[in-house]
């Protein structure tokens, strides 16, 4: 970021979006929004929601279709009114401001460029309506660009240019007007894989280098892991973790959360015995010592969280199992075994390194107590 500064300074050039963007935090408090849907019946988009985004934070709501990630973000932006609950950015409560009063700018899937207007103009086009004089306009247009690495495409029309390239002016057009939060929905959904990938990391790069607070809307969790700071879990209008990647990977919350994230086993496993540090689980027949936060008791019914990779599978080891499924990917192979009755998924990489089971072969497992995580059954 400094030497980013320094190089604007350096041209001589006296406006930087770096400096002028103050980022503020976010907050809902018991947010709820209630649709008057057709014939009568009223559907809960979002419910008794309350998430705090710090100043700088790139922040994702991750969840299915259908979950009220898009009614969230709108809300804050102002374009859908709350049912119950207040919007903070900053200090100020904004419930009763409208969307243009709230300093927030918003990407969306669509790019939403006009297409009748140039590029300089489209980034342009609500600097002008602030009726900020030409020459500053010029220099915040040329500024932008220069910070994303877009020069030269001013005068071109938006479908003269690829989807990622559109998709980098929508986001020039809301940074440009340097508002003191970003809020995307779904802004790469309409690139193939391979752009997506790009772009991922090239809107995580400018947010960085900007500081400036994101919220960031997505139904895809490679998405949500490799660019936020923190993720929000949602499922049917409820918040299920709010976290980190790792912890929303390694720690799942709850079942939903450990399976809507990667591949996870899911097992049935039962509480044996309380210790001080850890607890006693029995699961797949055999028992194990680890450690929660959770209240339980000898007795309970819960459910273990393992994941495919966190196994090893080899000639020897402390569990047999019988090999059903065996499946060559290239960087890994990828198993079904049976246990006990369950059904275990196992990735093992760099197969070609190691002995390979075929179907119907007896193997071992390995489980690092370390690995497995409780949720409650
Ligand atoms: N204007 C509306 N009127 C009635 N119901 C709505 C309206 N907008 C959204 N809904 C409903 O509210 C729920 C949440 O919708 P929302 O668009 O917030 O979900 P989402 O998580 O963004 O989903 P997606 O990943 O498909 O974009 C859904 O059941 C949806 O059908
Ligand atoms: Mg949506």
């Amino acid at each position: 970021m400094l030497a980013l500064k320094e190089k604007l300074t350096d041209r001589g050039d006296p406006l930087s979006i770096i400096n002028n963007i103050n980022s503020k935090s976010v907050a809902v408090k018991n947010l709820e929004k209630i649709y008057a849907g057709h014939n009568g019946k009223q559907v809960k988009a979002v419910d008794t929601v309350s998430l705090e985004i710090k100043p700088g934070e790139f922040m994702t709501l991750l969840g299915p279709s259908g979950c009220g990630k898009t009614t969230i973000l709108r809300m804050i932006a102002g374009f859908e009114t709350p049912t119950r609950g207040d919007i903070y950015i900053g200090s100020e409560r904004v419930n009763s401001q409208t969307p243009d009063k709230r300093d927030t700018a918003m990407v969306f899937q669509s790019y939403a460029l006009f297409p009748h207007l140039n590029i300089f103009e489209n980034i342009a086009y609500g600097l002008k309506i602030k009726k900020l004089n030409k020459t500053v306009i010029k220099e915040k247009v040329e500024g932008i660009l220069d910070l994303m690495g877009l020069n030269g495409m001013e005068g071109r029309a938006p479908n003269q240019l690829s989807g990622g390239q559109q998709q980098r002016i929508a986001l020039a057009r809301a940074l440009v007007m340097e508002p003191s939060v970003l809020l995307f929905d779904e802004p790469l959904s309409n690139l193939d894989a391979k752009l997506r990938v790009y772009m991922r990391s090239e809107i995580r790069k400018i947010q960085q280098k900007i500081g400036i607070t994101s919220i960031y809307v997505t139904h895809d969790q490679a998405e949500a892991m490799s660019m936020s700071d923190r993720v929000i879990v949602m499922n049917k209008g409820i918040v299920e973790q709010v976290g980190t990647p790792d912890e929303i990977y390694n720690k799942p919350a709850s079942r939903f959360v450990a399976d809507f994230i990667g591949v996870a086993n899911i097992l049935d496993a039962e509480v044996m015995a309380i210790a001080q540090k850890s607890i006693t689980v029995k699961c797949m027949d055999h028992l194990f010592d680890v450690s929660t936060t959770l209240n339980l008791q000898a007795g309970d019914q819960i459910k273990i969280i393992l994941r495919p990779e966190a196994v090893q599978i080899g000639e020897a080891g402390k569990i047999p199992v019988i090999v059903e499924e065996s499946v060559f990917m290239g960087a890994y192979q990828d198993y079904k075994l049976v246990v006990n009755g369950q059904i275990l998924m196992v990735i093992d990489y760099n197969p070609s390194q190691k002995t390979v089971f075929a179907v119907g072969d007896k193997a071992y497992l390995t489980i690092n107590e370390a690995n497995l995580h409780i949720v409650k059954g």
